[in-house]
């Protein structure tokens, strides 16, 4: 069955008339350049990724001042299984400690967090902080902090196909009510607005599988920062940049 719906939000709702000096309610952050940030200090992968992991504090806690609501942050895709292990098992265990660290900050600084991804390769560890940390945060309603973990958008449509077809196959939904509106709902995200802003660090220009139904009237920045390096003020530049964009969802102004 689907979730509950998401608030409205894309082409048809009025989002198109925004007023321009609006920043972005729903930043969606693609945290790239981790590698080669510790490599330029000669240190190893995760030395970045510690570091990277650092800098999620500063930002979420960005939020706010910045009028952001929503934050979703990529931190493991379904791709990133094929770095080596000793990689995929020292981010397995920062996340671990992570959220074991960050738990009670995280739920006393009013953040509400969320996990989307297919939590089925994940251990049970793991699994059971994700949902220890969903849980003590439900109640809060300050920034809402979307975690992708073993996360593909691909994967996502796939799996959200999968449980359509289910409910079709049983008679809880005609093929003929199948239209935009009912997809999004079988999504990870069925209950946060699509992204206003995309931003990817590091200087690669790509999407590289991240919310790939929901960004599709999103507005993206490339940014030649590495993650560890990126700060509240550069995304408060990003933010007033977006506010200065005509967003137009395909219509053309009047
Ligand atoms: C991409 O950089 C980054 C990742 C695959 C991991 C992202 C994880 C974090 C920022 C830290 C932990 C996050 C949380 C939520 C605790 P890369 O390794 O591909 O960098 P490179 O392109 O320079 O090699």
């Amino acid at each position: 069955m689907p979730r509950d719906p998401a608030p409205a939000t894309g082409p048809n709702t009025g989002a198109a008339t925004q007023a321009l000096s609006r920043g972005p309610r729903h930043v969606a952050i693609i945290m790239d350049g981790n590698g080669r940030w510790a490599q330029a200090r000669g240190r190893p992968r995760l030395f970045g990724h510690h570091a990277g992991a650092k800098r999620v504090r500063e930002i979420v806690e960005a939020c706010p001042a910045l009028g952001i609501k929503y934050l979703t942050i990529f931190a493991f895709s379904t791709e990133n299984w094929k770095r080596t292990q000793t990689e995929v098992a020292g981010l397995m265990s920062l996340f671990r400690r992570y959220i074991a660290k960050e738990m009670q900050a995280l739920a006393a600084k009013n953040v509400r967090v969320r996990f989307i991804g297919d939590r089925v390769r994940l251990d049970t560890k793991l699994i059971a902080l994700m949902d220890q940390l969903e849980l003590e945060t439900e109640g809060n309603d300050g920034t809402h902090l979307t975690i992708a973990l073993n996360y593909g958008g691909r994967d996502e449509v796939a799996r959200a196909t999968k449980r359509l077809a289910q409910d079709v196959a049983d008679g809880k939904l005609k093929p003929e009510d199948v239209d935009e509106e009912t997809l999004p709902k079988y999504l990870d995200t069925c209950v946060l607005p699509d992204p206003d802003l995309v931003i990817r660090t590091s200087g690669e220009a790509r999407i590289s599988n991240f919310l790939l139904w929901q960004s599709a009237y999103a507005e993206y920045e490339f940014i030649d920062t590495l993650w560890p390096d990126f700060t509240g003020e550069e995304l408060d530049r990003l933010c007033r940049s977006y506010g200065r964009r005509d967003r137009r969802f395909g219509a053309v102004k009047t």
